[in-house]
């Protein structure tokens, strides 16, 4: 059975679809929606009615994921999962995750009308905590339903000082609740996602779609220095413990080491939060984060070793005492080769070429590669923009999308995979 889908038409209403979710903000300047926030439940609720008006029935776990079901075997039998994520960094993009979602949508929308008749059924999930913003927890939702929420999360506190625990019961959501998001690895096929590359690849090779062979690693650091707080206008400098300046030097570290590497290491000190903050004072403690990913985990851990011994060598050498946490951590993900060639021959059919390409961002499916085989969509995206209000994806595009995963799916007749979970290249 060939399903008809009318990719103009479907890409204008993709469009309408996240114009809508991405006026739904915490700010009235900019797109911001974290995780648990009132925005994030009225952003679920308009995915929910999106989900419902596809013809899926629709579900929310114990921490907000909200599942639309396509049970054309009953609830029993055995599922893939198509989704992304509706939670987004500050100053976002209105693609990054959101898209995923509604390509999702609008695919099993195209599956639903067909009629088509499969022994397996399909969830299209949007999770909440992708990006990591609100909460340390990055990827917290997806770990959840793949079986892996580790419990001592919920104490993790939000810049306001209230605890993941706390934040999901103000979302009226019980944590007691969490283990039962977990699906039953025998009853999962695969994880799927489209998302924008995010990078400028696609765009450059003149492809609308790409195929993701794997996702890099990252690490996550929080790194804490101390010194003396004291007047900035009669400490000589040589008697200062600036915390500030060490920190400075730490950071410029980070980025000399990333830019030696081999393997296109990335470096990222995002965060940074001065005490006291006063014009006048000499910082006498510094808290920021370092965001370090590549696509080779020797390289990560190898680079993670070194910047240690750096920050403790500065410290020693400033008077400063520094303390360093990790507090995300994932390796290098393959995408399953079964998938990446069944994705690859969907947008064939599209008359497409789409190229091959790892993925620098991380993704739910790094979570839901401890539950099942993940492959992934890659979506040209202008200027390889993201992480920023400039993010765009065109209409035309975006329906592709939605069309190759039609493709995929209506050619998924069996739910056993073959081959090598090895990506193509790493
Ligand atoms: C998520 O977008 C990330 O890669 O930080
Ligand atoms: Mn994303
Ligand atoms: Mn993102």
């Amino acid at each position: 059975m060939r399903i008809p889908v009318d990719i103009a038409a479907t890409g204008e209403r993709a469009a309408a679809m996240l114009e809508a979710l991405g006026a739904i903000s915490q700010s009235s300047d900019n797109l911001t929606r974290f995780f648990l926030t009132p925005e994030h439940r009225r952003a679920a609720d308009l995915v929910g009615d999106f989900m419902r008006a596809a013809g899926l029935d629709v579900s929310e776990d114990a921490l907000g994921t909200v599942r639309g079901h396509w049970q054309p075997a009953g609830p029993d039998a055995p599922r893939l999962l198509i989704g992304s994520h509706i939670d987004t960094v500050a100053n976002a993009g209105k693609y990054d995750g959101t898209m995923g979602v509604v390509v999702a949508l609008l695919a099993l929308e195209a599956v639903v009308k067909a009629g088509l008749k499969r022994p397996y059924g399909i969830d299209v999930l949007a999770f909440g905590d992708e990006e990591g913003t609100r909460f340390p927890t990055t990827l917290s939702t997806s770990a959840a339903a793949a079986g892996h929420f580790l419990p001592s999360w919920l104490g993790a506190r939000d810049a306001d000082g209230l605890s993941l625990d706390e934040a999901i019961r103000a979302y009226g959501k019980d944590p007691a609740a969490i283990p039962a998001a977990a699906y039953d690895p025998d009853k999962v096929i695969a994880y799927v996602e489209a998302h924008i590359e995010q990078g400028p690849v696609l765009e450059a090779e003149g492809e609308p779609l790409g195929i993701v062979s794997a996702i890099a690693g990252a690490s996550r650091l929080s790194i804490t220095v101390t010194g003396e707080a004291g007047h900035a206008g009669t400490v000589p400098m040589r008697m200062r413990r600036d915390a500030f300046a060490g920190a400075a030097e730490m950071a410029l570290v980070a980025e000399k080491i990333a830019r030696a590497d081999r393997h296109g290491m990335v470096a990222t000190v995002g965060r940074l939060h001065v005490e006291p903050g006063s014009v006048n004072v000499i910082p006498s403690r510094v808290v920021f984060t370092l965001d370090l990913r590549s696509g080779s985990d020797i390289s990560r851990r190898e680079a993670l070793t070194e910047f240690e011994r750096e920050a403790h060598r500065i410290a020693d050498a400033r008077g400063l005492g520094v303390v360093i946490s990790a507090f995300h951590e994932v390796g290098t993900v393959p995408c399953y080769r079964d998938l990446q060639l069944r994705l690859r021959n969907a947008v064939a059919d599209l008359g497409h070429r789409a190229p091959t390409l790892p993925s620098g961002a991380g993704h739910d499916g790094q979570a839901m590669s401890r539950l099942c085989p993940i492959g992934m969509l890659f979506v040209r995206c202008r200027g390889g923009i993201s992480h920023n209000p400039a993010e765009y994806a065109a209409r035309e595009d975006i329906g592709l999308a939605v069309a190759a995963l039609v493709r995929f799916i209506e050619r998924f007749e069996l739910p056993q995979l073959t081959g090598s979970v090895q990506g193509a290249e790493q």
